[in-house]
């Protein structure tokens, strides 16, 4: 059975310049969601895959992982294409799509400024998600986007990052049961500069689904 994995509180007192940047966006916005966004999907998927952190505008505002932000509208329609959702994606929690054996986390739970995360909130957060990780038996494959998301991962196994350097659409063996695969991440920066075209996104998605649909050995 899985176990329900430590989260942040809505409040989580851990990274002083995150708690800042929360409390400034709560008084410009405070219908936004403005707090740690949780983990979307089942705990019994087989599929984990780990973004950033919440863009502003998206999962900041609405609360679920890469809804409501350009990076969503690349990452939801390829899990749909590839079987990992169902419903139709709206940019809006209440859009009815539902994940199917996936499970979408990010490495860092709260907004950081300019969508970059320091070091230290990198490694504070390192631990929700080594328990988002462990609260998932049936896991198989864990998705990283990016070299950050990459790194968190590896962390969160024990390893040194220089054991498995980030390679884009390569795949690690993290234990006997446990796959990693890189991405790059489905930011518009990447996607409008052309390092990550939605055909090389689908072809990682693609290898994921390929793999966890033959039975474990
Ligand atoms: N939204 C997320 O939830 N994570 C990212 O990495 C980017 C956008």
């Amino acid at each position: 059975m899985p176990h329900e994995p430590v989260s942040p509180g809505k409040n989580c007192p851990d990274c002083s310049r995150l708690v800042e940047f929360r409390a400034e966006n709560s008084k410009a916005f405070p219908d936004w969601h403005n707090a740690p966004v949780p983990a979307f999907g089942s705990l019994d998927a087989s599929v984990l895959i780990c973004g950033l952190a919440p863009g502003k505008q998206g999962a900041n505002r609405t609360g679920r992982p890469f809804t409501g932000d350009f990076a969503g509208d690349l990452l939801y329609p390829t899990l749909l294409k590839n079987g990992f959702a169902k419903g139709k994606y709206g940019a809006t929690p209440n859009d009815g799509l539902e994940l199917l054996d996936c499970r979408i986390t990010n490495a860092v739970r709260c907004v950081p400024p300019e969508n970059r995360p320091t070091t230290a909130e990198i490694k504070a957060c390192n631990r929700f998600l080594r328990d988002e990780i462990a609260a998932m038996p049936g896991l198989r494959v864990i998705i990283a986007l990016g070299t950050i998301a990459h790194g968190a991962i590896v962390s969160s196994f024990g390893f040194k990052k220089s054991a498995f350097p980030f390679n884009h659409g390569g795949m690690h063996t993290l234990n006997e049961n446990i796959r990693l695969y890189d991405s790059y991440h489905c930011s518009r920066y990447n996607t409008n500069t052309g390092r990550l075209t939605p055909e090389m996104f689908d072809a990682v998605v693609r290898a994921a689904r390929h793999y966890v649909s033959s039975p474990p050995k």
